[in-house]
């Protein structure tokens, strides 16, 4: 099944999500603060914002905290991601992290990551940004 495109409004109302998340951000360390909103197959919309801890690798992206409250709140039997997008507060580039981009695809194989690149925002599919994903079967 291929990806369904993402409108315009859709994609302007991602990255408003995923700004608003941003407020939340707690990177006290990197002082680096990330937004991200996910879409979801049922039209629904949950956002995450990154997550610092004094022993720095606890960090917890932007991405992958909007996935995971995802994954409880969906209406859903299971969660299915049509989009996501990641913001960044300063603007700057910004594509998701190697651990994102995998999870991303368990719940999202034909899914459509908005984020600004260094030509300004861009879309991608996750395929685009991770070839051969790690699969178990
Ligand atoms: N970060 C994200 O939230 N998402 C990404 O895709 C890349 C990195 C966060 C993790 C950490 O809090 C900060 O950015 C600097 O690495």
């Amino acid at each position: 099944m291929s990806a369904k495109p993402i409108s315009s409004a859709e994609r302007d109302k991602l990255l408003s999500a995923a700004r608003d998340a941003l407020k939340r951000s707690y990177a006290r360390y990197s002082k680096f603060r990330v937004g991200a909103a996910v879409l979801t197959d049922q039209d629904e919309t949950f956002t995450g914002c990154n997550v610092e801890n004094a022993s720095y690798g606890l960090t917890n992206c932007a991405e992958r905290s909007a996935i995971f409250t995802a994954v409880r709140e969906t209406k859903a039997t299971r969660l299915s991601i049509r989009a996501v997008a990641v913001v960044t507060a300063d603007e700057v580039a910004c594509s998701p992290c190697g651990a994102c981009r995998q999870v991303i695809f368990e719940f999202g194989e034909n899914a459509v990551v908005i984020f600004k690149g260094t030509q300004g925002y861009q879309e991608m599919s996750i395929t685009d940004l991770l070839p051969q994903s790690f699969r178990l079967s």
